[in-house]
């Protein structure tokens, strides 16, 4: 049963994130706690950029996780590895490329959202600059994607980067003015999730798939090149996949919880 709305008064939204999807064991631990879960949520949102063996997105995937109850699904540095994204980021808002992507680039940067309990929530994608590939000034594009947010509506920003640091300070950027800063791209769960003037944040939300792997990937190839310098074309790990991520209760704006979850346990065993 849906909690009753009143005119002044925020329901609280139970949004789930899950951390970037790896290939089919991330895409099938996603899928089975979706399966089971996904009523316990008003909101679900998912970077999938690696949901096709590693490497972007397809058509396939997306459904697949929209028909699971997955809301928004974010991308980030291999949001195009698969060329049917660039279509399907035209055709549909619920597909959510970085925000600081050049002007022209398909797609958009961020949309708002009816929540399952009828509140309103916008998500947004920036990526980082250090050690990445050059982009625009990731805040000042958030900050510009806040210009057109409501006052009082809920915002979930993912920051896909690659240094803490880069995360952190955005986090840092935003408190106070967003309801949640998630990190993602790393793909190892951190565990400083914390809530600073009402901004929930974490810097990696984790990966989900193999977690007794190279980040995703088989452990050999990514093995032969740092220790022999030998040109090895990496494979996702097989094994079964861990979902990470992390719950949030937001309240408008404001972060009342956030806790991170790992389903269905650790599984660090190789
Ligand atoms: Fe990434």
């Amino acid at each position: 049963m849906r909690p009753e709305r009143h005119p002044l008064v925020s329901c609280r939204v139970r949004v789930l994130f899950i951390g970037d999807i790896f290939a089919t064991p991330g895409m099938k631990a996603a899928l089975a706690y979706l399966a089971q879960a996904r009523e316990e949520y008003d909101f679900i949102v998912a970077n999938g950029e690696n949901a096709a063996g590693g490497f972007g997105i397809t058509r396939r995937h997306f459904q697949q996780l929209r028909n699971a109850g997955v809301d928004v699904v974010t991308l980030g540095n291999h949001g195009w590895d698969q060329a049917e994204a660039l279509e399907l980021a035209e055709e549909t808002p619920r597909l959510i490329r970085p925000a600081n992507y050049p002007p022209g680039t398909p797609g958009v940067g961020s949309a708002s959202f009816e929540a399952r309990n009828g509140e309103r929530i916008t998500v947004t994608q920036v990526m980082g600059r250090v050690f990445m590939d050059p982009l625009d000034d990731p805040f000042r594009a958030v900050d510009a994607v806040l210009e057109g947010v409501p006052e009082g509506e809920a915002v979930v920003v993912d920051v896909h980067a690659e240094a803490t640091s880069e995360k952190r300070v955005m986090a840092y950027h935003l408190a106070g003015r967003v309801s949640a800063v998630i990190g993602t791209h790393t793909h190892v769960q951190t565990a400083d999730e914390t809530i600073v003037r009402g901004t929930a944040t974490i810097t990696d939300a984790g990966m989900t798939g193999v977690q007794a792997s190279s980040i995703g990937m088989a452990f050999e190839a990514v093995h032969a090149r740092f220790v022999h310098k030998l040109p090895r074309r990496y494979t996702p790990a097989d094994g079964k996949g861990t979902l990470c991520g992390v719950v949030l209760e937001l309240e408008g704006k404001r972060a009342r919880s956030i806790r991170r979850l790992r389903w269905p346990g650790a599984d660090e065993a190789a």
